[in-house]
């Protein structure tokens, strides 16, 4: 049986607009990714890769194009939608990795489960982290890493 299509991206482009100058990074992309594959975006350093899985993510807005998750227009959603199919469906980890440095590990994947008012957020996240091999690492605190390209 065909697996069906969980991210769809349709003529997609997007230009960053400085003064008079305008900066075209997507241009016309379009793609579709099927469920439980795994897929990486290739390119040059400035080609657009985090430029386009931000737009994927639905960190982004697209100047033009479609996003579709999930058969979920993410173009057209509200700020409001965006961050609630962020907060259940989409993962991210993210070059230098965003965590809030005054919480342990453990608590930093509860965030999400917790924003969702979920019961077992703790439970959840300890399981998720040993799923990964990092079940040594629950109670430790991030390091603070300077810079590096996203
Ligand atoms: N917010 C922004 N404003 C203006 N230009 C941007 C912005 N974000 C990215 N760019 C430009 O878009 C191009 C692609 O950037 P990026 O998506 O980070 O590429 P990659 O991840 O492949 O290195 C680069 O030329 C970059 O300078
Ligand atoms: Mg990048």
């Amino acid at each position: 049986m065909a697996r069906s299509i969980i991210l769809s991206v349709e003529h997609l482009s997007k230009t960053f607009k400085s003064g008079d100058q305008t900066l075209t990074v997507l241009k016309d992309v379009s793609f579709a990714i099927e469920e439980g594959s795994a897929c990486a975006i290739v390119g040059p350093s400035g080609s657009g890769k985090t430029t386009l899985i931000g737009i994927c993510a639905g960190l982004e807005r697209p100047t033009d194009g479609a996003v579709i998750f999930n058969g979920i227009p993410m173009h057209l959603a509200s700020e409001e939608e965006l961050g609630r199919i962020r907060n259940q469906f989409i993962g991210f980890v993210f070059q230098t990795f965003q965590l809030l440095p005054s919480l342990s590990a453990l608590e930093n994947v509860m965030i999400p489960a917790e924003i969702r008012g979920e019961n077992h957020a703790r439970s959840h996240a300890s399981e998720l982290l040993k799923r990964v091999g990092l079940e040594e690492r629950l109670h430790h605190y991030p390091v603070q890493l300077s810079g590096g390209e996203q």
